[in-house]
Order: C-alpha cells, then structure tokens, then sequence
C-alpha cells in the first residue's frame, strides 16, 4: 500500500510509502489523501493530522511516469482534489520531513500548520526546470511566507535547499535529528490533540480565512497553465530527460 494510515489516540498519521521511488505520487495516492483528509474532517475523533514519508524520503513530487502520460487535469482530478483538502483542512496538520521534499512535496508543507524537517531534509521547487509552473497555491503563498525574491530563486531556478534555509524562508518551524523528527512532530501532534478541538479550528480558521479564497482561486489558476504545459514539448523533453538521466535540452525552444 502506498499510503499507510494509523490512529494513535486524536492524531491520525498519514504516512506516504513508497519508498523505492522516493514517495513519488500517483493520481491513486492523490486520491486517497484526499479521501483521508475529507474523512478526517467529517471523524470528531481525530483531532490533527500528521504527515509523513517512509523510507527516509518525505516526498519526490508528482511521479513523472504520470505526468509523462499526459494524466487528468480536469476540475475534479485527484491532486486538485487533494490540494483543496488540504489547504482548507479545519483541523491542524503537522508534517515531519526527512529526505527530499520535492515539487508538490515542498508545497504542500505551505498549507500545513506546523512543520519539522530533519538537518538532512532537501526542498526543492523544480517546476520552471521541467518546462512547467508553480502548483499548489505556492506562487501566492511562497512570496507572501519568504518574501518576493526568496521565493522567485526557489520557484524560478528550482535549486534544493537545506532545512535551515527553510526556517529562514518561514515554513519549516524547526530543524532536528533525522532520527528525532518523527517522534518530536508526533509528540507536538498530541500536544495539540489534547487541546480543545473547537478552539482549535477557530484560531486556525481565523488565521486562514483572509487568504482562503484568494488560495482557492491561485490553486484552480495554476492548474489550469500545468495542464496545458504538462503536454507542450519542453515538459516532455524535461520528463524524458529525467528517465534518460541526462540533462534536459530546451535549446530548441523559443
Ligand atoms: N517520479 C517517478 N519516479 C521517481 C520520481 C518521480 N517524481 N522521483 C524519483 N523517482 C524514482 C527514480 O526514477 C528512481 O527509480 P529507479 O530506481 O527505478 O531508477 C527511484 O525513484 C529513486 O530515485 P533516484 O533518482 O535514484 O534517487 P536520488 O536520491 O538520487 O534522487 C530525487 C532523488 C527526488 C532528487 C530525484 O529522484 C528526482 O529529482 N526526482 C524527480 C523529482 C521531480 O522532478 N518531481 C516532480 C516535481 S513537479
């Protein structure tokens, strides 16, 4: 199974376990995280979620052989499905990074409430160097968290960066021990399940609830330019490159 679910108390973990691609997602993982996000708010017995990758990555981003398949950009598609689950979650979500967080695995980290990441943890926001835009929302919300020009480094020339720097960009709350993130992010995940739920909600809606429509609007916007550049030659020569392992060449493109 690629994502694993469990119930510790109020705190339900999401695990993403795919290891041997690096946690990469599929639309059939979109779509149970989006189901198991839209069950965890209708459940009064959870009280937070908690995100995480098994096998030393947290997530690789979309899985390219999806992508190279040219897959569902509808309105409904499982990852538009998924990113509004999670950017209009009601209650908190924690994420605990270990290994990569790439593409969408990065993004997703701008809708969660608190964020650890191990020292070892790699961001990176690729989007422009596979021929393709920024999803997510983090075109809005990146600017608004690091600050214009930290974000157009990351979103423009798509370079990983280290968990410190992440902190210094504003979404990550803490750098640990890989062998002491999952635990602490646990830990603090049950902090907050003891908390008082309609509490909670309130305090995170009202800080939320200026930008959710704003968010809503830049999540559908983005994904409307991704479908088409999913299919346009630079993103298929940027795909195909990757499995080639070779450098992608744009040269011929205006
Ligand atoms: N989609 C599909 N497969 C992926 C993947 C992805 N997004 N990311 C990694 N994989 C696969 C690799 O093809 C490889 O498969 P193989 O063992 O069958 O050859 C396996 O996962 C391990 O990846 P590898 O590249 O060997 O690991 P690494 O530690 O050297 O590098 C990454 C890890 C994540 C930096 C690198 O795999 C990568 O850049 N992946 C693409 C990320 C990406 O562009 N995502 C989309 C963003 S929009």
């Amino acid at each position: 199974m690629d994502i694993l679910i469990q119930r510790d108390g109020g705190v339900l973990t999401i695990a993403l376990n795919r290891p041997d691609k690096k946690n990469a997602l599929t639309a059939a993982m979109y779509q149970e995280l989006a189901d198991t996000f839209f069950e965890a708010e209708k459940d009064a017995s959870v009280r937070v979620v908690l995100l995480r990758g098994n096998g030393g990555a947290f997530c690789a981003g979309n899985d390219l052989e999806d992508f190279m398949k040219a897959p569902n950009t509808d309105h409904d598609a499982p990852v538009l499905q998924f990113l509004r689950r999670i950017s209009s979650a009601p209650k908190p979500v924690v994420a605990a990074v270990t290994g990569v967080a790439v593409g969408v695995g990065t993004t997703m980290l701008l809708h969660c409430d608190l964020v650890y990441a191990a020292s070892t943890a790699r961001f990176s926001m690729p989007f422009v160097q596979l021929g393709l835009c920024p999803e997510a929302a983090s075109s809005l919300l990146l600017p608004r968290v690091a600050g214009y020009q930290r974000a157009a480094e990351k979103l423009l020339l798509g370079e990983a960066f280290d968990a410190q720097e992440a902190v210094g960009m504003g979404f990550v709350n803490r750098v640990l021990d890989a062998a002491e993130v999952d635990a602490f992010a646990l830990a603090q995940a049950h902090k907050l399940a003891s908390l008082p739920a309609s509490s909670l909600r309130l305090s995170k809606s009202l800080m939320k609830s200026a930008d959710a429509a704003a968010v809503a609007h830049r999540i559908d916007e983005e994904a409307g330019h991704f479908g088409t550049m999913l299919k346009a030659p630079e993103a298929r020569e940027a795909f195909q490159a990757f499995f080639d392992k070779r450098k992608p060449d744009f040269s011929r493109f205006d």
